[in-house]
């Protein structure tokens, strides 16, 4: 059902309260998502962003209640992803000619994805589309915030902004606004958002905010792709991407391992024991990757200064959960943080030196190029090794 933002614009989209994995099986959305499609109806009736392939008829058919299909005089693309372009194949079917409005490299990736050749209308920054009655769309194009064909749309008049997925987080509520739902969620949804998926485009961001911000708009509404409507205070997301965006960090140290025979779980806890006596104010966190959502985990080492990173040796390298977790790391292009290893071995060893390549390989400053090894399990005198070697991290 059609729900009111401000005057004449409308959210149109669909609250995802099943979705438990997103991006494939890459991303976990505990708390569901929304795919947030919205109608302008001035002078001119615009749709922007449509919503995931598999509720394209039920997004239709919800349309279609409110207006005639054919009133839409345009079709606003933010952002090619299947999330919010899945029902275009469907209601190009019933709108064949209507223009779309879109960057050159959404032309690519819709056609890449749909293989039809819509009407489609390429947009740069600053171009504007008029809406009648005093009102008009200027769009900024957003190149990898974060696909090279991101956008995001904004509405003289009723200045609102809609950012797409820049802003957003995958949160299901009915509450649409986010001055409704529960803060302590939305914000960790958000930098846990920020975290898995912006991170790696953070040096962008800052310029791309720097250069929203000198056009002076004023902006009442950020209106995102997934989940609240920022009305409250709307620039308080901007000021938090402003943080996270400049290598952020807090006063924590995480601890990331898998373990076999328990070995690396008891040289973790003790390292996260000496951690805590030569420091009392910084936060130790300890997850073992087996039993933690890798996702969650991802966050904890956005807000983390220093990881610190475990594995048994197994087949002259690491555990595969580890192994996958530090492919994560690397992709994500963290900066500012430090890193430590350590782990268990029988035979060989080599599992310690693995992780320390791939943790320096990663962008992070290694604190010992050593490590922490251990044969076999661990005694008595190398638990109270491990406690020292948490005191080094905690010093360094
Ligand atoms: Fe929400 Fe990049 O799609």
């Amino acid at each position: 059902m059609k729900k009111q933002i401000k005057n004449n614009v409308s959210w149109v989209g669909k609250v995802d309260w099943e979705l438990l994995r997103f991006h494939g099986d890459d991303y976990s959305t505990h708390k569901g998502s929304t795919y947030n499609s919205y109608l302008i109806e001035e002078e001119k009736t615009v749709l922007i962003d449509t919503v995931w392939m598999p509720f394209a008829e039920e997004f239709i058919a919800n349309l279609q209640k409110e207006i005639d299909l054919n009133k839409i005089d345009y079709i606003v693309v933010n952002h090619g992803e299947v999330d919010h372009s899945g029902s275009l194949p469907a209601l190009m079917k019933l709108i064949p000619d209507k223009p779309i409005y879109c960057t050159a490299n959404a032309v690519k990736s819709l056609k890449g994805q749909y293989h039809q050749d819509w009407n489609f209308h390429v947009i740069k920054t600053g171009d504007k589309l008029d809406l009648g009655n005093g009102k008009e769309l200027i769009f900024v194009e957003m190149s990898m915030l974060h696909w090279p064909d991101s956008m995001a749309s904004y509405l003289t008049g009723d200045n609102i902004l809609f950012s797409n997925d820049a802003f957003g987080q995958h949160y299901a509520t009915e509450k649409l606004f986010n001055d409704l739902v529960d803060q302590c969620e939305l914000f960790y949804e958000c930098i846990k958002y920020y975290a898995n998926i912006i991170t790696p485009f953070s040096a962008i961001l800052r310029k791309k905010l720097a250069e929203v911000l000198s056009l002076n708009l004023q902006i009442d509404i950020i209106a995102t792709s997934h989940g609240v409507i920022w009305r409250d205070d709307p620039m308080q997301i901007v000021e938090k991407y402003a943080k996270w965006a400049d290598d952020y960090q807090e006063n924590q140290i995480s601890i990331i391992y898998d373990t076999m025979w328990n070995g690396t779980k008891e040289l973790a806890e003790r390292i996260a024991e000496g951690i805590g006596l030569a420091d009392k104010d910084v936060t130790v966190k300890v997850f073992n990757l087996a039993k933690n959502d890798d996702n969650d985990v991802i966050t904890e080492v956005f807000k983390s200064k220093t990881v610190v990173v475990g594995s048994p040796t197994v087949g002259n390298s690491v555990l595969h959960s580890v192994a996958g977790f530090m492919h994560m790391m690397k992709g994500l292009r963290f900066k500012n943080k430090k890193a430590a290893a350590f782990g268990c071995y029988g035979w060989s060893g080599e599992g310690t030196k693995f992780i320390l390549d791939s943790m320096k390989s990663a962008g992070f400053e290694l604190i010992d190029e050593e490590g922490l090894r251990n044969q076999w399990n661990p005694s008595e005198s190398v638990k109270e090794e491990a406690v020292r070697f948490g005191m080094k991290i905690a010093k360094a």
